[in-house]
């Protein structure tokens, strides 16, 4: 409420000093300044902007397939055949896992964003503050409602309507981090939302300014079934040479998987280009090569899609990686547009005070090596598991064990080095 309050004084000032005409778009510079962080940038912006990026795009690839496993498991559900059955369970559980991911993953960029475009975060979110309220609690809703479908998937009809609704509540939460994300993009126009372009006053909180179709279409809907498509080509990949697995129904789902992710990857191509065109010129998008790159990435993947219809078991893991590049490129594209939003106001969080801390950065990446390295341990053995037919127990290896104890050693480590840390700080603070 702080910044509103900052942002509406300002704006009352240019009001009178224009002579009682509205004076919105003069101030946007000065008004983004006064509402960043006097204390600065506690590290390098340039380095907190590219882990924002790379967080958000892991972050999307698991809301993609949280959205696009709910979205394949009711197309199953309304199917008869056994196969389609045994298909809608899989992606049900794919989607129940992608949802906690995509939470958890969600949190990083969240913090970086909030550090260097605190501006634009507060601001967008308190416009319409009670919708961001709700989005979590919508979120849990949702979430049980995808609990529930995986618990009742023998009964298809009822873990279908409970899919059903799982996924209109996400979709939902994804509208409403949407609203926030592009109201912040157009800092020119809060006040004039705010006040209803001077009249009043909104501090419901219950407004939402700004929605583009197209956005919420390439940024959300159509890459769900795109990506989740090659994560199904994945399994028929992954289970294939399994001796217990039923290969005619993996080679099947693969297809299926395949030929839904090539539809929707043109869906998402002609949303892309929709919505470049729907973009302000003032803001040079059109002529920018990172906007081009993005639309690159999701001709590569279509094509790469469209030659892995035949044989979409050795084209799994090639659509993987093209899939998870055109999402990179399109997170890029996207933090080019905030910074070509701002830059019109003469505003760069390249600018920022820099009040550099070495201490924060260095447990925070001492924290992301120590999460690889436990991690690594276990995506490695889960793979390995998952490879071991049904009833016989997987044996590791020699390194696989060393693996093990390493990243137990390191577990212990960060956990010394965190409780130390917190009881230094404390005995500092009461020293
Ligand atoms: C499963 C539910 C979720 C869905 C469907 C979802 C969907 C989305 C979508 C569509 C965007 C891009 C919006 C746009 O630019 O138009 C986005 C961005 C974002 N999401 Fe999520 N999200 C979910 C959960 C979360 C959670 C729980 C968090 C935080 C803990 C989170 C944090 C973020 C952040 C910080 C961004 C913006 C990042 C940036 O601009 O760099 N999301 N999300």
């Amino acid at each position: 409420m702080k910044n509103i309050r900052k942002l509406f004084l300002l704006s009352a000032l240019s009001f009178m000093l224009m002579g009682g005409k509205w004076a919105f778009a003069t101030d946007v510079g000065a008004m983004l300044k006064a509402m960043a962080d006097p204390a600065g940038a506690p590290f390098f912006p340039v380095v907190m902007q590219v882990l924002q990026v790379l967080t958000f795009t892991l972050h999307m690839l698991f809301v993609y397939t949280a959205i696009g496993g709910l979205f394949f498991s009711i197309y199953g559900f309304t199917k008869s055949e056994e196969r389609w059955k045994r298909f809608a369970k899989a992606t049900l559980e794919l989607a129940k896992v992608s949802v906690s991911l995509a939470v958890v993953l969600g949190v990083a960029p969240l913090l970086f964003y909030q550090v260097i475009y605190d501006p634009l975060w507060y601001t967008s979110a308190n416009l319409s503050a009670w919708w961001y309220v709700l989005f979590i609690i919508l979120l849990i809703i949702g979430y049980y409602f995808v609990w529930g479908a995986y618990f009742t998937k023998d009964k298809p009809s009822m873990s279908m309507l409970l899919s059903i609704l799982g996924v209109l509540f996400l979709l939902f939460v994804g509208f409403i981090i949407h609203v926030v994300n592009y109201q912040s993009l157009f800092p020119e126009k809060w006040v004039e939302w705010y006040t209803d372009g001077g009249r009043t006053m909104n501090t419901s909180g219950w407004n939402i300014y700004a929605f583009n179709v197209f956005r919420y279409l390439s940024f959300l809907v159509f890459p769900s079934v795109a990506i989740t498509g090659a994560f199904i080509m994945l399994y028929n990949w992954y289970f294939r040479n399994r001796e217990d697995m039923d290969k005619d129904y993996l080679d099947w789902a693969g297809k299926v998987g395949a030929r839904f992710a090539m539809y929707a990857s043109i869906g998402w191509l002609v949303s892309h280009i929709l919505y470049i065109f729907t973009i302000p010129a003032d803001w040079g998008a059109k002529e920018s090569l990172l906007t081009w790159l993005s639309v690159l990435g999701i001709v590569l993947y279509a094509g790469v899609l469209f030659t892995s219809q035949k044989n979409p078991v050795n084209m799994a893991i090639p659509s993987t990686l093209t899939g998870f590049i055109a999402i990179l490129l399109i997170a890029i594209f996207r933090e080019y547009l905030r910074i070509a939003s701002t830059a019109r106001f003469g505003y760069s969080i390249y600018n920022y005070k820099l009040n550099l801390e070495f201490l924060s950065p260095l447990l925070f990446f001492g924290t992301l090596l120590a999460g690889l390295i436990i991690y690594a341990y276990g995506w490695w053995m889960a793979y390995r598991a998952g490879k071991t037919p049904k009833g016989k127990v997987y044996e590791a290896t020699e390194t696989e064990h060393n693996l093990g104890d390493l990243s137990v050693f390191v577990a212990l480590l960060w956990t010394i080095v965190w409780i130390g840390v917190g009881l230094i700080v404390i005995a500092r603070n009461y020293g």
